[in-house]
């Protein structure tokens, strides 16, 4: 990367290998990642580290974690102006996460929702990296001082938490850590289940047709859409109320650059079968380059390997500067070791 682009601000977003991306994922975090390259410094990284505190078998984790930096590839991240590595491949993360949880206090991560949930899910794995795990997410974001972090809006509880712990630090050992702001898409920050129109839309949904993968194919994109719960109502309309159709609407308005009131006038007088149909055949063909991609990415091992290592090798010297001032400033005794 150029030297030049050290001006610009910097990006920084994760996201966990724990599957295919959802349609969630791709409208509220993913897509957006692309466009933002030109104007900022961007990094992006699978987060296998957070995938681990939820049980998963290795072999799949693996898997899944070269599947998800080729989606990411696939999505539109250009390695010729991101760095995009896999997160245990730069051990300097979990090194400032140590010290920033002698900096976080056990209150305010039992009060995260996102643990209370998994706690939830998991009562016979309620594990310590469960519960630690928004300063791991912490590091990711303060190790290379990030000016934003383009997430859902399930992740602002995190983000929020990263910012107490940066000040914190700060106000104690002297300004080290840049505050980093949020990134939220205008449209589609929470995509929802497509069987029940009050719940986000998940990779770990165990209903099918709730989900929208991005590498779904046509038929079944479709055919997903044609069984999206809606309600008793006959109007296309956007309001409270109308989850089911609010949802549709702003993933048609998403994934096709109209405004929410431009659907609405679009659809009209039509029925819900009719307008359920258009909305599978927009987000199928917006996917469609993006699984022709990802099906090429995928069959060159080699390249991802080159692509991944070359990237890792770079966030790990960007994040040693921060490592060592911080290690620094917490009074470890320096070491020529690093
Ligand atoms: P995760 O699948 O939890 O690793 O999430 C990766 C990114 O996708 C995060 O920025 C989430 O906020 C975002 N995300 C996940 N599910 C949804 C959803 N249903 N709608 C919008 N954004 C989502
Ligand atoms: N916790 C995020 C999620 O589940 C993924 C993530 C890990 C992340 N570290 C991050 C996102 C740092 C943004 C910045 O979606």
């Amino acid at each position: 990367m150029a030297d030049g682009a050290t001006e610009k601000k910097l990006i920084l977003s994760g996201i966990q290998p724990t599957g295919t991306f959802t349609l969630g994922n791709y409208i509220g975090a993913v897509r957006n990642w692309g466009p933002l390259q030109d104007q900022y410094r961007c990094l992006y990284f699978i987060a296998d580290q957070h995938a681990i505190t939820v049980k998963i078998e290795p072999a799949e984790l693996r898997k899944k974690t070269l599947e998800a930096y080729a989606q990411l590839l696939a999505c539109g991240i250009d390695l010729e102006k991101s760095l995009v590595f896999v997160q245990s491949h730069v051990p300097t993360h979990s090194q400032l996460a140590w010290v920033l949880n002698c900096s976080t206090q056990f209150g305010e991560l039992s009060r995260m929702t996102q643990f209370k949930d998994k706690s939830r899910k998991h009562p016979d794995d309620i594990n310590a990296g469960l519960f630690d795990y928004p300063v791991l997410m912490a590091a990711d974001i303060l190790i290379y001082n990030a000016d934003m972090v383009p997430v859902g809006v399930d992740q602002m509880q995190h983000l929020e938490l990263a910012r107490n712990i940066a000040n914190r630090f700060n106000g104690r050992y002297g300004e080290t850590f840049k505050v980093p702001e949020g990134y939220i898409p205008p449209v589609g920050a929470k995509v929802m289940s497509l069987q029940d129109p009050t719940k986000k839309m998940s990779k770990s949904d165990t209903n099918p047709n709730a989900v929208i993968l991005i590498l779904d194919d046509k038929d079944t994109i479709i055919r997903k859409f044609k069984r999206a719960v809606t309600d008793s109502d006959t109007e296309i309309a956007f309001r409270e109320g109308k989850d089911g159709i609010n949802n549709l609407l702003t993933i048609y308005s998403a994934v096709t650059g109209k405004s929410i009131d431009d659907a609405v006038k679009e659809f009209e007088g039509q029925g819900y079968g009719t307008f359920k149909l258009a909305v599978g055949e927009a987000v199928a063909d917006h996917l469609a380059p993006v699984r022709d991609e990802y099906a090429r990415l995928i069959q060159d091992k080699a390249y991802l390997k080159e692509c991944y290592t070359k990237c890792a090798g770079e966030a790990l010297k960007m994040s040693y500067r921060t490592l060592n001032k911080v290690y620094k400033k917490v009074g470890f005794v320096p070491t020529e070791l690093r």
